[in-house]
């Protein structure tokens, strides 16, 4: 089974005067005071909110924060982003403590045209994660069109991404549309050369997404933790870096069948620890001393990973290539995403954990396209059909 990309949205339909459902994923990461650390996600979703407000909507945000499993749990509530939200519109936005029953029922008839109110999390309710239909249909009655914004959380077949989209017409939002258009055409339809960049520590789970890549992409780049079980797999003494010898095998298949596309480290930064006092030294791949860890790449491989990238048409990244959490071993992501922010190509980057680096390290804002998807776009780029995007109306 295949799935269109090419989805209805808030432009194809009337939204004027309507109650609009619109699931967005607010799932922001917040510090144990309570305050959100990183907005990205709820910046991203400003234009559709903008466009219905404009366009004399009212607009019930639905969305779920954390895993609070099916009960409510103050630590999980929405409160703290309807404030932030509230800030970053310009404008109130009503919090409303229930997702479903007479209290938002009561609360959504009152919103006016243009007016914005945000449900407590759904999945304080058991309904939402197990897809129930009569859960669904509570949600559904708040509202007479629903919009799926929430690309982030396109990958859960829930309540709220999936169930409601069969009791009201379902158009996508312009966050979802643009995640779909910038990764669809990097699968489907690149500028070539097209350039696959993939990090993060364990190769077992990424092994689905450079399968699917191997023949699309024209050059694959491996760094990270899973880098080494490629080295090991090519009889490279790795000391006592991360490995996975479970994936030897298909290290093994995976090398064979990329022949000259794959690009592994030529050298790299090891230390005796992963710890941000560690000393590092860059050894070629060929030494790495017995009683030390890969935790980086080196600075050859960034010249050449850069040398590949200053050529491509489009790049798709997702992991970060060392440990690059702790700053000794972040020069080699930061190295590469400097060669992206130089490159003239399409630089779509993805993935949690990357995500988070970059905006650490200041570069996020300098690639064509940061996916609010972590593991939305890890599926995405698996080739697996997102049942979030399947439940909404072709164009
Ligand atoms: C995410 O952060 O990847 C999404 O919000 C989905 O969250 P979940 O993994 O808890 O379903």
């Amino acid at each position: 089974m295949t799935v269109s990309y090419h989805k209805k949205t808030i432009a194809d339909v009337p939204v004027d005067g309507r109650r609009v459902l619109v699931r967005v994923d607010f799932n922001v990461p917040m510090d144990p005071a309570g305050q959100i650390t990183d907005d990205r996600r709820i910046r991203e979703t400003l234009p559709t909110i903008r466009y219905l407000i404009d366009h004399g909507a009212r607009v019930i945000l639905v969305s779920h924060l954390g895993r609070p499993g099916g009960r409510p749990d103050p630590k999980y509530s929405l409160r703290p982003v309807a404030e932030r939200l509230q800030q970053l519109l310009g404008q109130p936005v009503t919090f409303v403590p229930e997702a479903v029953g007479p209290v938002a029922e009561a609360a959504v008839q009152r919103l006016q045209p243009g007016e914005v109110a945000l449900l407590e999390n759904v999945r304080f309710y058991p309904g939402e994660e197990k897809n129930d239909t009569g859960f669904a249909e509570q949600l559904a009655k708040l509202a007479e069109l629903y919009v799926d914004d929430a690309f982030g959380a396109a990958h859960r077949a829930h309540a709220s991404t999936v169930g409601v989209a069969r009791f009201l017409p379902a158009v996508s939002g312009f966050l979802m549309e643009k995640e779909l258009r910038m990764l669809g055409d990097a699968l489907e339809a690149p500028r070539r050369p097209l350039v696959a960049i993939i990090g993060g520590a364990k190769i077992s789970t990424k092994i689905d997404v450079l399968k699917n890549l191997l023949p699309r992409v024209d050059a694959l780049l491996v760094g990270g933790g899973m880098a080494n079980t490629f080295l090991k797999a090519k009889g490279y003494e790795i000391g006592r870096s991360l490995v996975e010898n479970d994936r030897l095998t298909e290290a093994h298949d995976i090398i064979a069948q990329a022949g000259s596309k794959l690009m592994l480290p030529i050298d790299v930064v090891v230390a005796a620890e992963p710890r941000s006092d560690a000393l590092p030294v860059v050894v070629p791949v060929e030494r790495v001393p017995p009683d030390e860890m890969i935790l980086d790449i080196g600075p050859k491989t960034v010249d050449a990973f850069a040398q590949v990238i200053s050529t491509a048409g489009t790049v798709i990244w997702n992991g970060p290539l060392g440990m690059a959490e702790l700053p000794p071993f972040a020069e080699g992501t930061l190295g590469v995403a400097r060669a992206l922010a130089k490159s003239s190509a399409t630089t779509i980057v993805g993935g949690g954990d990357l995500v988070g680096v970059l905006e650490q390290l200041g570069m996020a804002d300098q690639m064509t396209h940061v996916s609010t998807g972590g593991g939305a776009s890890l599926e995405f780029l698996e080739g697996k059909i997102l049942p979030g995007v399947a439940a909404l109306e072709d164009k």
